[in-house]
């Protein structure tokens, strides 16, 4: 496949706001629409979605918003393949992939198994249809042992560069610094009201992270409700300070800005606060709950597209929050699933190129 470069985008809101806005692909198609789902209000909370579903044509959601950073810099912006970590089913993996695709660069992924719902099937099917190549093993624990295997082993003729994982950097997370600059604009222009709460879930932190900046030196107060899809010892106030400071950090080193104040000075000053609710996790990451289920079914008839690891999570969360009276007044739930319709990508003897092993799981999971 021949590569084509993509273009750099001059027009974030970053580059409005910062005296050298750091070097950015235009790969989204943004700013992103912001709508009202009457079906999600409570009994005095009207709710909107932002949505990330519609921020590609080739993958939406908020992956885009990260690799738009990400692979504008060293050491993501040569030709080298790239190695990141995932589930089977990994959002990241397959954004990362469908984005170095057109470059004509390789995946390879260190992945670990995951409840194969049919959505994960699909990604699967994509991933191994984009010629990603798999370094399995069963659990998360055993990441160490798939990183054993790809640098000491079975070394591809050329190793990857290293990206962490769900692109949650401070370069990706720039991304959404960048996405909460643009739902100020949003806000400023009419197009939604200031939400008093805003419900986004959370995996890498990258997300969270970038938000939390992004809204704060717009000066949106509000409180951002950030809905785990792991569990506390991997994602955690720890985790999602320790990255919003480091973003901040790189905002003043690399991009000229010049306020002084720290992490938790600069959100007081603009009213954001944030809390962090593992209440949705349930048996465990990527494993379906019966609250998420029923709000991927319930949105799903409307046009809105949600999936069980991540963002049923949070729309179930938000439900049973408004549902309890907890917030009075406008609310917005992040949307930062793509709503792209993968299946046309997927090629026939797929399955033959899985890991021997994964394609046993998919065996069982299929005969049950
Ligand atoms: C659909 C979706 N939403 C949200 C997230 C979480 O974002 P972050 O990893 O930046 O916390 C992910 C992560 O993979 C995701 O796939």
């Amino acid at each position: 496949m021949s590569a084509t470069r993509p273009n750099h985008r001059e027009d974030s809101p970053l580059a409005a706001l910062l005296p050298r806005a750091p070097r950015c692909l235009r790969l989204a198609e943004l700013p992103t629409p912001v709508e009202r789902a009457p079906w999600l209000d409570g009994a005095s909370a009207e709710v909107w979605v932002k949505r990330d579903d519609a921020s590609s044509s080739v993958y939406g959601g908020g992956k885009v918003r990260k690799l738009e950073y990400v692979l504008a810099h060293p050491p993501h912006d040569g030709d080298a393949p790239v190695v990141s970590i995932g589930g089977i089913g990994s959002h990241h993996l397959l954004a990362v992939a469908l984005f170095l695709r057109p470059l004509g660069r390789s995946l390879h992924a260190w992945t670990f198994d995951q409840v194969v719902t049919p959505h994960v099937r699909t990604n699967l099917a994509v991933l191994m249809s984009c010629g990603v190549r798999l370094w399995d093993v069963r659990s998360r624990l055993g990441i160490p042992w798939a990183a054993a295997r790809y640098y000491l082993w079975e070394r591809p003729a050329r190793t990857g560069v290293w990206m962490t994982p769900g692109a949650s950097s401070e370069l990706g997370a720039l991304g959404f610094v960048s996405a909460g600059l643009e739902l100020a604009r949003q806000i400023e222009e009419g197009a939604l009201p200031r939400p008093q709460r805003l419900y986004v879930t959370g995996g890498s932190a990258g997300t969270a992270a970038g938000l939390l900046v992004g809204l704060a030196l717009a000066g949106v107060s509000t409180h951002v409700r950030v809905v785990s899809a792991v569990e506390p010892v991997f994602f955690n106030r720890f985790a999602l300070r320790g990255l919003a400071r480091k973003t901040l950090a790189t905002l003043r080193r690399d991009a000229g800005y010049a306020g002084e104040a720290k992490l938790d000075a600069l959100l007081a000053g603009a009213g954001v606060t944030w809390s962090i609710d593992h209440g949705q996790v349930g048996a465990g990451y990527a494993v379906p709950t019966e609250a998420g289920r029923a709000e991927v079914e319930r949105s799903a008839g409307r046009g809105l597209r949600l999936e069980t690891t991540y963002t049923g999570k949070c729309a179930a969360a938000m439900r049973a929050e408004l549902a309890r009276g907890e917030v009075s007044g406008p609310v917005l739930l992040w949307n930062t699933h793509a709503g792209n319709d993968l299946t046309p990508l997927i090629e026939p003897g797929w399955e033959d190129r899985l890991p021997r092993r994964v394609r046993g799981l998919l065996e069982r999971e299929s005969a049950r």
